[in-house]
Parts: C-alpha cells; structure tokens; sequence
C-alpha cells in the first residue's frame, strides 16, 4: 500500500464577517482614516472602424509599480468613464472578445479619449482570447469515463486553471512523464487508469487544427460573444499587484478596518493593503524553527518551485478582537496577528495536518479543518488550547491509513518515499475542506473527495455526516437565513441545503459551455442573502440572486484569474485574489487582489472611492 503524503499547495477561499461586533471598537483606536486622493476621470468611447459602438468592452487603466488598475465597462453607445484617478500619465487597454486589444499611454485629466478597435479575423488569434473553460470544454469532451472526468477535474484544476495557455502546450510522452510526476508531488494525483490517459487527452484536445474551427465556429456572428448584459456593465473592478513573482495570494479578507489582508503561502507573508491610500505593508510570518517545507519537509519536497514556505499561510479570518487568525498549513500551526502590536505567536497543533480553512464563532473560538488527516479543530483563544475532532472516513482502509500519517511522515525521514505513487491514494481521501458558522453555533464543513457535508455540535462535539446530491462540495456558507450555500466544484452547480429539512436545490453555474466551471468557493452578503461565486475557471466572478433565481456574469479584466476566496467590504463591495498556482501561467505573471464594485443603484453605498498610486 502506498504511503499517504498529505496534499499541498491546496487553494482553497473563505469569508467572514464579524465585522460588525469588530468595528467599533477598532473605529475607536483610528485604524481608519482615508485621504481623499485628487481625483479625475477619464471618459471617452470605444468604436469600430465604422464608428459603431463597441459595447461591453473592458477598459483599464494601470500604472505603477507594483501595479494598480481600474477597469469599466462600455455602454449601449461606446462609452465608459473611469473614475478617480490621479492625475497623470495612465496606461489604457481596451479588451473585447472578438476585437484586437488596443493600448495606448494617456494623460488625465484629459480630452476625450476615443478608441477605435480593429476586428480580429485570424481565428487561431480569436481562440487565445477565450478563457480558459472554453479550450477546457475541447478536453473534457474527450473523456469518455464520467468517473475518470469528474476525478480529473477535481484533482487537474484546484491549484491552476486548465485550458489557459501554458496547459495546452504540446508535450511528448516523456515531457508529459515529468509534468504529472511533479503534479502528484505537489498533491495532483490521479490513479493510475486516468494517469495513462492524459498525454492522449491533451493531444487531441488542444491539437490547433481540431481546436480553433471548433473554438471559432460563428465567429463572425454577434452570437459568439455577446456583451454582458447593462447591471454587469455598471461595474468598476480594481487590481492591485501584491507581492512578486514567486508570491501567491492564496486566501484573503476584510478586516473591519477598512484594510484588506492577504496571505502568500509561498513567500511566509501577511500583507496588509489599504485600498483608500493604496498603500500595502508585508509582514514575515515567524518560521517557528521549521526547515523549508515545514513539517513536510522530509520525503521529497511538496513544494512548488521558486517557494520560500517553512510555515505556508493557506486562510484568515479576523476574530472579536480584530486580531487575525491564520491557518499555517505547511507548518502545523495556527497563527495569531495582532495588527495593532504587529507581533505573531504561533500554535502548534496537537494532531492532524494540514490546518485549512477557518472561521470565528460567536463565542470567538477558531474552528478549521484540517484537510491532510481529516480532522476539524476548534481552537479556544482564552484557554489557549486545541480540541481536535477526527472524523469518520469512509471505510476502516482509509481510517487506517489517516492514523498512519504521522508513522509515514516519520518514516519519510529515512526511508524514500515515492510521492507520486503515494499520491494515488490521496484521490480517494475525504479532505475535510470548507467551514462555516451557522447563525445558530452550529458548524458545519465539507468532506471534498467524499461528496459529503458534516455538522459539528459546538458543545458536545458530536459529529453527523450528510451526502450531497453532487461531487465535490467545496467552500460553503451560510445566508443570514440560516440556508447553506455550497459550490460543487467538480459538478459546476451551486446548491441551497436547508439544515431544517436536510434538503438541497441546486442550480447550474451559467458558464457556457456548461460543465466547465469550477466553482472553488461562495460567499453570501448577508445584508441582500446575494450569493457571490467564484468563477474559478473562466476569469468571472459569478452572481446570484436567490429570490429571482438570476445570475449575473462579470467578466474579470486579467487573463487567467483563479479565485478562491470572496469578501466584502462594508458597502457591498466584492474581493476576492487571482492565486493560480504558479503564478507564472498569469497573464503578465503576478498576483493580484481584486475588488468589484457591483454599483448596483439600491445597493449598500453605490458610490465609489478609488485609491490613488503611491
Ligand atoms: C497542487 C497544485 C497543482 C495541482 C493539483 C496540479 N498542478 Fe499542474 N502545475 C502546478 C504548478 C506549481 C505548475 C508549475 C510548475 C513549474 O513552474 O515548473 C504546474 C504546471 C502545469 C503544467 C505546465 C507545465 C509546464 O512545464 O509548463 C501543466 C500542463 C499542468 N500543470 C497540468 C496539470 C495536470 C494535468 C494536473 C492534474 C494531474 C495538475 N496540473 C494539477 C501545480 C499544480
């Protein structure tokens, strides 16, 4: 039997909200205080050669370094205006699908700017346009095996997006050998009868003179990529690159200051951005003595090249107290920030590995799953101790094999073991995975690999498992009602389950070609109940609107933008940060932290304040 190593680099995206309870009181020590920045607009219109509007497109403006953007969209007539920026010298793109990008240096404040688009009539230039689910749609469609597809979408795209650019270059067999040996370090691993298939897949897929006639059918009709619809076209989306090249962002949050904190799991970094001032700050997060790769670090490294982790920052939340919890997952241990004193201190956790996603109860407790050993923790700030729940596996094979981890990891210091191999076994193990506080104390999760939920009595710690009617539930949340939202990630839906009657509804993600998306994770502005959905696979953040069962699809301006956690500021606003893994596969190659402002007209503050560049 292979050994199990435990899966690494796991993304994963999260959310809370106690901020409320946590606002006044940090109000009150004057964490927050913007600047009104001088502002200007630059407003112009985007055409065609014939003077036609050109409606929907993405137009940002970007300068700096580290880079900071801001994205509108063009109306019914062309036009678009971006507000609030500073005056100067702005790098202007233009991006519609079916149009060439158009760039160009601007002043502002300035005259009108107009933008005349030329159409895009190469077809292999038209396909690089498309996201990245659309080429995705050409190999899943090479997947006979409804099995052998759902496991290769849930172990294939949870670290990068599949389908982008770097996914679909050819490979030989050997070259193919290498990459999905390093995937299965890193924690990609499929079982054997999938594995054999890959190159095969690949090659037909993405094959140019299969895929562009396919990709490009209609090309020339409106039909093929129409602009989204006028409430998505309202809406101003911001960027600020944050941290560097070897950086990714893996989860982030809102504290009730106004900042945004931001963990990159490779470089061991907190980081703190004010939107108001764009200023950002990174804060070292203490090594606690562990050698790179933390407490994996024997065995063969989980690393992903170019990484720096010995504690690998995976989620935050913020707790009562305006403190920030992390979870550290290749270290072992949960993590205090104290923004005020700007010191750490570190908790080595009693058992289990790898510490994931986390929320704060009412009662200020930290409670977080803990994927590798599938256990959820609940941690108690006063007492400064651990209560550790394992839960049930699916058979007593697999129960035996999770309480053999520590003996492989032990082992693994003196013994080689074959990770690829071993990461076999991973595909079938239940990976504890999203949590959340239901309004009445109750917690609940996820059970990824096991398409199940749990609830977790907060007293007695007893524990009951739920299946869910799709695969692969992955972030969940729950509504100011009490209803819990969940992502099926390698099932491209979202689902409603009602604690009451233990029953789930659920609809598909709209992302055409359907089936393509994989939603990582939701959140749910509890001030509308409007469910905010990654669109992890396609470069959008996806809206829905329970009561009129409507969604909404917003275009995100970079390409390849994997998401995996959402938030919202306290007007309504959406964050979330593109941390596809490496980062290098990201259009112009850095992380990014995102913020979309909806500006919907009865929203919580329709207004917009944008951050000047330092
Ligand atoms: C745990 C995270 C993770 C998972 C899961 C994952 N990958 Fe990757 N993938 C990476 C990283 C990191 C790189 C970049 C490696 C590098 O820079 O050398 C990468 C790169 C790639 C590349 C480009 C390789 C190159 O040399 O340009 C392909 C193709 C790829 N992955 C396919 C897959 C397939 C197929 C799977 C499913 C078996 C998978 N990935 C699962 C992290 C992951």
């Amino acid at each position: 039997m292979s050994p199990y190593p435990m899966r690494r680099a796991r993304p994963a995206c999260r959310v809370p909200i106690y901020a409320v309870l946590v606002a006044l009181p940090l109000l009150a020590l004057g964490l927050a205080e913007p600047h009104p920045a001088a502002a200007a607009e630059l407003a112009g219109r985007v055409t065609g050669p014939d003077g036609v509007p050109v409606v929907g497109a993405l137009v940002t403006a970007e300068r700096g370094d580290p880079a900071r953007g801001t994205t509108v969209f063009s109306d019914a007539d062309g036009r678009f205006a971006i507000p609030g920026l500073d005056a100067g010298v702005w790098e202007l793109r233009v991006r519609r699908i079916g149009w060439r990008d158009r760039r160009e240096a601007v002043p502002v404040p300035g005259a009108e700017w107009a933008a005349t688009l030329e159409r895009e009539t190469d077809a292999a230039a038209l396909a690089e346009q498309l996201p990245a689910n659309r080429w995705f749609a050409l190999l899943l469609d090479e997947i006979d095996d409804p099995v052998h597809r759902e496991q290769f979408v849930r172990q294939c795209t949870y670290c990068h997006q599949q389908g982008s650019p770097a996914t679909r270059v050819p490979r030989e067999d050997w070259q193919w050998e290498k990459v999905l040996a390093l995937m299965a370090r890193l924690g990609g691993g499929l079982t054997e009868d999938v594995r054999v298939q890959v190159p095969r897949w690949f090659a037909a897929a993405y094959d140019p003179d299969h895929a562009i006639p396919r990709l490009t059918k209609g090309m020339a009709t409106p039909a093929f990529a129409p602009p989204p619809p006028p409430e998505v076209r309202r809406a101003v989306i911001d960027e600020w690159v944050l941290g560097g090249r070897a950086s990714m962002q893996h989860d982030l949050m809102v504290h009730p200051s106004g900042h945004v904190y931001s963990v990159d799991m490779m470089q061991d970094a907190l980081f703190r951005l004010d939107p108001e001032t764009g200023e950002t700050k990174s804060f070292p997060i203490p090594d606690d003595g562990l050698p790179l790769g933390g407490v994996f670090a024997t065995g063969g490294s989980p690393l992903v090249p170019n990484s720096n982790a010995h504690v690998g920052p995976h989620s935050l939340q913020v707790g009562p107290d305006g403190s920030v919890w992390v979870t550290l997952a290749l270290g072992n241990r949960l993590g205090r920030f104290d923004p005020r004193s700007e010191q750490w201190k570190l908790y080595a956790l009693d058992e289990g590995f790898y510490p994931h996603t986390l929320r704060v109860d009412g009662k200020g407790r930290v409670w977080f799953t803990i994927a590798g050993s599938n256990h959820v923790a609940r941690f108690d700030p006063a007492q400064e101790r651990f209560e550790t729940i394992r839960l049930p596996a699916q058979s007593l094979r697999q129960d035996v094999m999770l309480r053999l981890i520590p003996v492989f990891l032990w082992l693994s210091q003196y013994v080689e073991i074959d990770l690829g191999a071993a990461s076999e076994g991973v595909v079938g193990m239940p990976v504890p995975y999203g949590i959340d506080i239901a309004p009445d104390g109750d917690v609940w999760f996820s059970q990824l690999n096991a398409h199940r939920i749990g609830r977790i009595d907060p007293e007695t710690l007893a524990v009951e498992m739920v299946d869910t009617p799709f695969t692969a539930p992955r972030r969940l949340r729950f509504d100011s009602q009490g209803k819990l939202w969940i992502p099926g990630f390698s099932s491209g839906l979202v689902s409603r389950f009602d604690p009451k009657t233990r029953s789930f509804e659920s609809w598909e993600i709209p992302i055409e070609p359907k089936g393509t998306e994989t939603p990582y994770a939701l959140h749910v502005e509890r001030s509308t109940d409007t469910v905010w959905i990654c669109g992890t696979n396609s470069d959008t953040l996806i809206r829905f609107d329970p009561e009129r069962e409507r969604f909404l699809v917003y275009p995100l301006p970079t390409r390849v933008t994997y998401t995996r956690e959402i938030d919202f500021d306290s007007r309504g606003r959406v964050w979330t940060s593109n941390s596809n893994t490496p980062t290098w596969q990201i259009e112009r190659g850095q992380p990014r932290v995102i913020r979309l402002d909806p500006r919907d007209p009865d929203g919580p503050t329709p207004a917009h304040t944008l951050a000047g560049v330092p």
